[in-house]
C-alpha cells in the first residue's frame, strides 16, 4: 500500500515537474514578408518571447500565401507539421478533415473569446463545435487606394461609380501617369475581379456568385458586365505588371508613378511603414458599389508531440486573441481588430471607416467573405474560378467566354 501510494505521489510530483519545465516554443509559418508585414509579425514575435516563448520563424514570400500553403501540405506529408500555420477560411475546416490539427478550445474558453469575437468571425474559428484556429484580425479587400497628390494635380476625386472610375482613369492616362498599379499574379487578378464584382452585382449578387455558386447568377448579364469593366481595367495597367508583387504596386502608388490600387487593407501597412499618412499623402476608399468584403487572418495550431510545443500553441493562442496583440499589431498591418473590445482611438481614419462599415454591412446583410483571400469557398472551388479570372485578364477572352467557363469551372469542381 505505502509502495503504491508513494509512486502514485512521485508520478503526481513527475507530471507537475513536467508541466512546470515546459518552455514554450513555435515554429511559426506564415507569409507575411513585405515591409508592412513583416513589422507586422514582429509584434507578435516580441509579445512571444516577452512572455518566454521560442519563435522559429518559418516565413514562405508570396502574398496571399499560395506558396506557404504549398509548403504547408509538402511539411504535413512529410510528416513534420510546423506548430502554428497562417491559416484561414475554409482552409481551415478542410485541414480538420484531415486530422491534423489541433483543438485549442480550452485557452478560448479560458479567454472567453465567444464573447468578445462576433459570432460570423468565429464561426470560421471553429471544427464541428471545437475552436481550431485563433483570429488575428479583419482585412477588407474593396478598397481602392490613390496618391494624394497625383489626384489633387489632376482635378480628380476618389471615384464613387464605376464610370467615374474609367474617366479619372483615362484622364490620368493622357497626363502620362499609370492609372492603376497591378501586379499580375492569379490572386491580385482575382483581388480586382471580386471588388469589381462586389460593386456591380451588388451583395446579394456576390453572395449568391461566390458563396453559393449559383449557376444563373455566374453566367448572367450582371456577370458579364463584371469581366467588361476588368478588361477595360486591364487597359489601364502598365506593360509591367507581369509578376509584380503587390507590394511594389502599393509602392508605386506612393512614388506617385501610378495613381490608384485596388488591394485589401495590407496596403494600408505598407504605406503606414513608409511613413505615410492617410487623408495626406494617400487616400482611401471602399470600392464603388455596397458591401464589404472581409478577409480574416487566423492561425491554425497542428497536431505535434512535445509539451514546449503544446505550451507554445496555448501562449500563442491566447496572445493572439489577446487585448493587446489585437490593438499593435492591426495598427502596424492596415486591418480591424477581430474583437470588440478594443478602442479604436489610436486608429486612423481608413480604420474608422471600416468598422462603421463593417457594422452596417453586418446589419443589412451585405457583409461578406471574400473568395480571392479564402474566405468563401474551398480551395477548388475559388481555385477554380481564379483560373478562369486569369486567364481573361492575360488574354482577350470575351465576356461571354468566360462566363461559360466560368460556370464550367464550378461545375467540374463540385
Ligand atoms: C492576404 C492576407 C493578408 C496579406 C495579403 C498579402 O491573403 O490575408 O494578411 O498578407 O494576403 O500577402
Amino acid at each position: 500500500m505505502k509502495n503504491t501510494l508513494t509512486s502514485a505521489v512521485c508520478a503526481v510530483a513527475l507530471l507537475s515537474a513536467g508541466a512546470a519545465i515546459a518552455e514554450p516554443k513555435a515554429e511559426v509559418l506564415h507569409w507575411w514578408t513585405s515591409g508592412g508585414e513583416a513589422k507586422s509579425v514582429a509584434v507578435l514575435q516580441k509579445e512571444f518571447s516577452d512572455n518566454g516563448g521560442t519563435w522559429t520563424d518559418m516565413p514562405v514570400a508570396g502574398g496571399g500565401g499560395d506558396s506557404a500553403m504549398s509548403a504547408l501540405r509538402a511539411r504535413v506529408l512529410s510528416g513534420n507539421a510546423p506548430t502554428a500555420v497562417q491559416l484561414k477560411g475554409p482552409a481551415i475546416q478542410e485541414w480538420h478533415e484531415e486530422g491534423v490539427l489541433a483543438d485549442i478550445s480550452s485557452v478560448a474558453e479560458a479567454e472567453g473569446w465567444a464573447e468578445v469575437l462576433p459570432s460570423s468571425i468565429a464561426g470560421h474559428m471553429k471544427c464541428e463545435g471545437t475552436w481550431c484556429a485563433a483570429p488575428v484580425n479583419v482585412h477588407r479587400v474593396d478598397w481602392i487606394w490613390a496618391n494624394a497628390d497625383v489626384l489633387e494635380a489632376n482635378d480628380i476625386q476618389m471615384p464613387n461609380t464605376w464610370d467615374e472610375f474609367n474617366a479619372a482613369a483615362e484622364k490620368l492616362q493622357a497626363a502620362g501617369i499609370i492609372p492603376l498599379a497591378h501586379g499580375g499574379q492569379a490572386w491580385q487578378d482575382a483581388t480586382v475581379f471580386e471588388a469589381v464584382a462586389l460593386g456591380i452585382l451588388g451583395p446579394d449578387g456576390f453572395r449568391k456568385a461566390f458563396v453559393e455558386l449559383d449557376e444563373d447568377t455566374l453566367t448572367s448579364d450582371k456577370m458579364k458586365a463584371v469581366f467588361d469593366q476588368v478588361r477595360i481595367m486591364r487597359g489601364f495597367v502598365d506593360p509591367n505588371f507581369p509578376g509584380r508583387d503587390w507590394n511594389l504596386a502599393t509602392a508605386m502608388v506612393m512614388n506617385g508613378e501610378a495613381a490608384f490600387q485596388i488591394m485589401g487593407d495590407w496596403a494600408k501597412g505598407e504605406f503606414l511603414a513608409a511613413g505615410k499618412t492617410p487623408g495626406e499623402d494617400f487616400l482611401c476608399a471602399s470600392v464603388p458599389g455596397e458591401g464589404f468584403l472581409y478577409n480574416v487572418d487566423s492561425f491554425a495550431m497542428f497536431d505535434v508531440d512535445g509539451e514546449d510545443s503544446k505550451a507554445g500553441q496555448e501562449l500563442l493562442a491566447k496572445l493572439i486573441v489577446g487585448p493587446s496583440f489585437q490593438k499593435v499589431f492591426n495598427l502596424n498591418k492596415g486591418s480591424i481588430p477581430v474583437r470588440t473590445d478594443v478602442p479604436l482611438d489610436e486608429f486612423d481614419s481608413c480604420a474608422h471607416l471600416s468598422a462603421q462599415d463593417m457594422a452596417a454591412s453586418g446589419e443589412s446583410g451585405a457583409l461578406l467573405p471574400s473568395y480571392a483571400h479564402g474566405m468563401a469557398l474551398r480551395g477548388a472551388q475559388s481555385g477554380a474560378i481564379t483560373d478562369v479570372v486569369t486567364s481573361h485578364f492575360n488574354s482577350d477572352m470575351s465576356s461571354d467566354e468566360a462566363v461559360k467557363q466560368l460556370a464550367a469551372a464550378i461545375a467540374n469542381s463540385l
